[in-house]
């Protein structure tokens, strides 16, 4: 699978996320004590920028109406009720790199 360079490693501290373009894709990437994961950005409710959700542990709730996503799985924390696209995420030297296309669950 092809991999696209999305960030500066220093650009997105721990803590942080932030939403980069990946070919079609508006995808948000997370920061969570040095380990990266990415989902799409859009949440499957009504389609909230998860990016700029809250980020607890290794959750992060929709900025929207609250709905809570596992950062690794993309799945609901409640459930495997509704999940968002999640991708692929690298770290090369300096850089993040992010899966070209969603992975297949
Ligand atoms: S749009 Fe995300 S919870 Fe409603």
């Amino acid at each position: 699978m092809d991999f696209v360079r999305v960030a500066d490693v220093t650009s997105l501290p721990p803590g942080t996320s932030r939403a980069v373009v990946v070919g079609r894709y508006e995808v948000a990437l997370f920061n969570v004590g040095g380990n990266f994961y990415a989902l799409e950005n859009a949440c499957p409710h009504q389609g909230g920028p998860i990016a700029d959700g809250w980020i607890e542990g290794l959750t992060v709730t929709c900025p929207w109406h609250a709905w809570c996503f596992d950062l690794r799985s993309g799945t609901m924390t409640l459930g495997d009720l509704a999940f968002i696209p999640r991708f692929d995420v690298r770290v090369e030297q300096d850089g993040v790199y992010v899966s070209a296309e969603p992975v297949t669950r």
